[in-house]
């Protein structure tokens, strides 16, 4: 297991609001937005599986984020494409909460 990247603290991302953590920092080929709804949170890729849009701009409820350009829905818990135009699931990532932070760990699959 890796070592996870601190994100933010728990009350610094709203509830229905994401971070993104850049690609760079996270060591891998796509920005990964970190997500909280419902009291938890989730970590997907940050691009959209359809074309080129952002997830963490996108609209967050009820587990689920829709994308802000043509509306594909995706599960934060496990990236399903819940709707077209998306086809292809959106990759997650495991997400911890340790002592009130936020930790990323980029690869990883997410706890259940
Ligand atoms: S770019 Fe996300 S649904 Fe088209």
């Amino acid at each position: 297991m890796s070592e996870g990247i601190r994100v933010a603290a728990v009350d610094e991302i709203d509830e229905g609001e994401a971070v993104v953590v850049d690609a760079e920092t996270a060591g891998t080929d796509d920005d990964i937005s970190v997500f909280h709804s419902e009291g938890r949170f989730y970590a997907l890729n940050d691009t959209c599986t359809h074309e080129e849009a952002s997830l963490a701009e996108g609209w967050i409820e009820d587990g689920e984020v829709e994308c802000p350009v043509h509306s594909a829905r995706f599960c934060l818990r496990d990236g399903k494409a819940l709707c077209l135009p998306a086809t292809v699931n959106a990759r997650t990532h495991r997400v911890a909460v340790v002592d009130g932070e936020v930790f990323l760990y980029p690869g990883e699959p997410p706890a259940e």
